[in-house]
């Protein structure tokens, strides 16, 4: 493990909870499809925070950037949940220092087949927080349109080598920055005729993507708005257990994680599912390394075995047959 060029480092972050759990999986695959790949593993999250007391280490964020690749476990633990300190915390900051701003949120089943690009290192995630003098709490959304355009032209991107249909997902009646996203995704669109830009707002998009979510190719939105219909479009493909995702900037390196959580209700059990941390393995090593061929064995035996498998146990320990919609991690 480690030491090696740039080109074939991937830097493993376990996380917390059943984070260990599903990446020695992913790492057992990675031995097997693509052992001249260097992993190696850092701090990070709750697990972080107990070695040393920040959840993204110094050391952790210089190997990150160093490497070809960040392949990472969820993190997050209840101990920390109202913490100064938390997990979270290290997760966001990570994605705004790689500056991975386009978050690729694939979800498919049957005629479904829809591909949400988050916008990921800005918003009310990021803008100005805190308590006023009277006890008010604040979050700020902000956008630059620079991040709309660098995002959106993403968004086209992607459309084009898929059915060729953007759907921009804002809440323009009512905010000011939505009425900005609008008007940027529009400029950009005008540079992609062969693409075809429908705008649609957040809550109809919820309504939409709940009752007939195959209408949907790519769909481009904001920070918060993206973590929510992600979860809503996991939930409409076989949940949450089986959602991958890939955060991509501009040349650095990527970081592919599952959408799911820790989990740390079942953790240490052995019967976390490693679906969506091996689909999420699946988008590295066709994005990250251009190994397109392996890719797609892995998320055929992916697709096989979440298919075959007879039986999974859900919260409460008792058996149940176990199909794509019909997982344990949430
Ligand atoms: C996700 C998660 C994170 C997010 C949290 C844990 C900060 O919900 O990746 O969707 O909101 O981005
Ligand atoms: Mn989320």
């Amino acid at each position: 493990m480690g030491g090696g060029e740039t080109g074939s480092r991937v830097v493993c972050l376990p996380g917390d909870g059943i984070g260990p759990e599903v990446m020695a999986v992913a790492q057992r695959v990675l031995g097997e499809v693509a052992a001249d790949l260097e992993l190696e593993e850092r701090h990070f999250g709750a697990a972080a925070i107990r070695a040393t007391g920040t959840s993204l280490p110094d050391e952790t964020l210089a190997a990150c950037r160093s490497a070809a690749a960040v392949l990472k476990a969820p993190v997050g633990d209840p101990e920390f949940d109202a913490a100064d300190v938390r997990p979270e915390q290290g997760m966001l900051r990570l994605r705004a220092e790689l500056d991975v701003y386009a978050n690729l949120r694939p979800a498919t089943r049957g005629d479904v087949d829809l591909l949400i690009v988050r916008e990921l290192v800005g918003g009310i995630y990021f803008g100005a927080k805190g308590v006023r003098d009277d006890g008010t709490v604040f979050d700020t959304c902000e956008y630059h349109p620079s991040q709309v355009e660098r995002l959106a032209r993403r968004g086209f991107q992607l459309a084009r080598l898929r059915r060729g249909h953007v759907t921009s997902v804002d809440k323009a009646n009512v905010l000011e920055t939505s009425r900005m996203w609008r008007r940027v995704v529009r400029e950009v669109a005008a540079g992609y005729a062969d693409v075809e830009l429908e705008d649609m707002l957040v809550d109809n998009a919820a309504m939409q993507l709940a009752s007939s979510p195959q209408q949907f190719d790519v769909i481009v939105t904001e920070n918060m708005f993206g973590d929510i219909l992600s979860d809503l479009a996991a939930a409409v493909t076989g949940g949450l257990g089986v959602a991958p995702s890939a955060s991509l900037g501009d040349g650095g390196p990527g970081i592919f994680e599952p959408v799911h959580g820790s989990a740390p209700d079942i953790a240490g059990r052995g019967v976390a599912n490693p679906a969506a941390m091996l689909r999420s393995t699946a988008l590295m090593l066709e994005l990250a390394f251009g190994r397109a061929t392996e890719a797609r064995a892995l998320e055929s035996a992916v697709d096989a075995a979440l298919g075959s498998h007879p039986v999974c146990r859900d919260r409460e320990g008792t058996k149940k047959r176990r199909d794509r919609g019909r997982l344990q991690v949430e």
